[in-house]
C-alpha cells in the first residue's frame, strides 16, 4: 500500500556495554511510533536500530571481564539489547552492529573516498579525552575535579578524569565546511529541530570549527585505517556511518537511492555528532545530508539525567513487568514534550496509567464493547438520525486524526496523542450525556440507543487505528473485540478520521480489561 514516499528513520546505535535504561528505551520508542505511524500511513518506511561496539569503552569493559571484546559484545547485544526491542514491542526493519562486515568494509570505503578527495591529513595531537564520551572535549566541558579527583580535570558530562592524550592523527578537515553548515541551517529551518536544538548548534558552528580528529593509534579495536594499518578508525566516525553501511551504501545502490536521506532522533547529548559532523562529512563525500536531526530531551530521574555510571538507571523491564510494554509506550510518549527534558516518578506513571489508560481509554473500551452486548447480543446496531452531539463526536474524530498526523509529521508524538484524546474525552462525555443505560430501559428509545452505541463503536473503531502505532498490543485486542478480521497495521492511518468505516451488523467479542488494575 506504498505512496511511494520514503520515510527513513534512526534512532543512535547504542553502546551495548551499559545495560539498556528507560533513556535508550524512550528514543527507541519514539522512533518506532513514528516509524509505526508512517508505515500505516502508506510511506515507504524504514526503520533501523542497532549497536555502537567499538572504541575505547568497549575495549577496557571486555578487559575487565577477562574476555575479548567481541566475546564481550556478542555477550551484550544477544542478551540485552536484542531482548529490549522485544520489551518494548518494537518493529524495527533492521539492526546494525557495527562490528558486522557490511558496516566496516563500507566504513573503510567511505574513509577512503574522504582521503581520496583531499579532505583527509596526518598531524600530530595532544588533548584532554573522555573515554565515557569517547571525545577529546572542548574547553566548555572541561572542569577542575573535587574531592578524590582534586587537582585533576574532569569531564563536565561523567565527572571522571579527563586523559591526556599525545599522538599522531588523521584529520577530517571539518573547519572547511563552517560556511556550508550555516548555509544548511538557514536555508532548511527544520534541518535541526526543536528550535532549541537548532540555535544551539548554529551558536557552536559560529563560534569556529576546528577540523577533526579521526584516528587513534594508542589500541586497536575499531576499524582499520585503510592506508595506514597503524590506525583504527575514531569510533565516532565509525558509529556515525552505520546510518548509512545499513542500507547499502558502497554495495547496493538501488537501496541506498530508495532509503537515503534519514531521519535521525537522538538525544540532545549527541545532537553536535549528528548536526555539525555527521552533515560535514557526508558533504566532504558528496553525498546528500539527512533529512533533518531531531534532539529529544532527558529523562530525569531527582532531578539528574538519568544515566546508569550515576545509579540512576531503571530497566525498561521494570517498568513492563508490572504496567506493560503499551503503558510504557504511552507514558513516555504523552507526558513528556518531545524535545524537552521530563522526570520520571513511579508516582506519575502510575497515576496516568490508572487515570488516563484504565479509566480512561480502558474503561470506554470495556463497558462500549459490554453494552452492545448486553443490549444488541453482541451486534454493533445501526444509526438512526443523528442529533448535534452526533455530529459533534463525529467531527472531534476528524479533527484529532487530522491534528494526529500533523503532529507526527512535525516529530511531535505527544502532541499527536494529545490530539487523540480528545476522542477518548468526547466519548466518555457523550456516554454520561447519552446515559445508554437508561435508554435501554425504554423500547421507544431503542433507535436512539442504537444510535448512540453505534456512535461509541465507531469512535473505538477510529481510536484502534490512530493509537496502534503507540501501543499495538492492546490496540489490536480492541481491533479484534470490534469483530474485525482484517489486520490493523493494515489500516490507512490518513484515512482513520472519516466516518462511518465500521458495519453495522458486526459481531463484538468479549473484552478483557485492556489495562488491568494494578495492585499497588
Ligand atoms: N553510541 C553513541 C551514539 C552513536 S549514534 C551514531 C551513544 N550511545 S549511548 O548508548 O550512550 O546513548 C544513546 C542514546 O540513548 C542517547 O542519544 C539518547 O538518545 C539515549 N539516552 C541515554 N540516556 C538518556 C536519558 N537519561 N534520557 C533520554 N535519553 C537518553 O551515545
Amino acid at each position: 500500500m506504498s505512496n511511494g514516499r520514503s520515510f527513513y528513520i534512526t534512532t543512535p546505535i547504542y553502546y551495548p556495554s551499559d545495560l539498556p535504561h528507560i533513556g535508550h528505551g524512550y528514543t527507541t520508542v519514539a522512533v518506532d511510533t513514528l516509524a509505526r505511524w508512517h508505515r500505516q500511513a502508506g510511506d515507504d518506511t524504514w526503520m533501523l536500530t542497532g549497536t555502537d561496539e567499538h572504541g575505547q569503552k568497549m575495549l577496557r569493559a571486555a578487559a575487565a571481564n577477562g574476555v575479548t571484546p567481541q566475546e564481550w559484545v556478542d555477550k551484550l547485544v544477544e542478551e540485552s539489547w536484542f531482548p529490549l526491542l522485544r520489551t518494548l514491542d518494537v518493529a524495527n526493519d533492521d539492526f546494525i552492529r557495527t562490528t558486522q562486515p557490511r558496516h566496516e568494509e563500507r566504513v573503510q570505503q567511505f574513509v577512503q573516498a574522504l582521503y581520496d578527495r583531499g579532505y583527509i591529513y596526518a598531524g600530530e595531537y595532544e588533548a584532554l579525552y573522555c573515554v565515557g564520551c569517547e571525545e577529546f572535549k572542548p574547553e566548555s566541558e572541561i572542569q577542575d575535579g573535587t574531592g578524590a579527583f582534586e587537582g585533576l580535570k574532569v569531564c563536565a558530562i561523567h565527572s571522571k578524569p579527563l586523559e591526556l592524550l599525545q599522538e599522531k592523527n588523521y584529520f577530517f578537515r571539518l573547519s572547511e565546511f563552517e560556511d556550508r553548515l550555516l548555509e544548511l541551517y538557514r536555508d532548511e529551518p527544520d534541518f535541526v529541530r526543536p528550535d532549541s536544538a537548532r540555535n544551539e548548534v548554529v551558536s557552536f558552528v559560529k563560534s569556529g570549527l576546528k577540523d577533526l580528529s579521526i584516528s587513534r593509534s594508542a589500541f586497536d579495536w575499531g576499524i582499520r585505517v585503510p592506508w595506514d594499518e597503524t590506525h583504527v578508525i575514531y569510533v565516532w566516525v565509525d558509529a556515525l556511518l552505520n546510518y548509512a553501511t545499513a542500507i547499502g551504501y558502497g554495495t547496493d545502490p538501488a537501496q541506498f537511492d530508495r532509503r537515503w536521506p534519514a531521519y535521525h532522533v537522538v538525544g540532545k547529548d549527541i545532537l553536535r555528532f549528528h548536526a555539525v559532523i555527521w552533515p560535514a562529512m557526508l558533504m566532504a563525500a558528496g553525498l546528500d545530508v539527512p533529512r533533518g536531526v531531531f534532539a529529544h530531551g532527558w529523562l530525569l530521574v531527582g532531578g539528574e539525567k538519568m544515566s546508569k555510571s550515576k545509579l540512576t538507571g531503571i530497566a525498561p523491564t521494570e517498568i513492563t513487568d508490572v504496567f506493560g510494554s503499551d503503558a510504557y509506550r504511552f507514558y513516555f510518549l504523552s507526558a513528556i514534550p518531545f524535545g524537552h527534558d521530563g522526570s520520571f516518578s513511579w508516582e506519575d506513571l502510575s497515576a496516568r496509567y490508572q487515570a488516563e489508560l484504565a479509566n480512561g481509554f480502558g474503561n470506554l473500551a470495556s463497558r462500549t464493547i459490554a453494552m452492545i452486548e448486553r443490549y444488541f447480543a453482541g451486534v454493533v446496531p445501526a444509526a438512526g438520525a443523528y442529533a448535534d452531539g452526533d455530529l459533534a463526536v463525529q467531527r472531534t474524530v476528524a479533527d484529532a486524526a487530522a491534528a494526529a498526523d500533523a503532529a507526527m509529521e512535525r516529530f511531535r508524538p505527544d502532541e499527536a496523542i494529545s490530539a487523540i484524546w480528545t476522542i477518548v474525552d468526547a466519548l466518555n462525555g457523550y456516554i454520561t450525556d447519552n446515559e445508554p443505560w437508561a435508554l435501554a430501559k425504554d423500547d421507544a428509545q431503542r433507535e436512539r440507543l442504537g444510535t448512540v452505541l453505534s456512535t461509541c463503536a465507531e469512535g473505538l473503531r477510529a481510536l484502534a487505528v490512530l493509537l496502534s502505532p503507540v501501543m499495538p498490543a492492546s490496540t489490536q485486542k480492541l481491533w479484534e473485540a470490534l469483530g474485525q478480521s482484517e489486520r490493523l497495521v493494515d489500516q490507512p492511518l490518513r484515512d482513520a478520521g472519516r466516518w462511518g468505516q465500521l458495519a453495522p451488523g458486526t459481531t463484538v467479542n468479549g473484552l478483557a480489561p485492556l489495562f488491568p488494575r494494578i495492585e499497588q
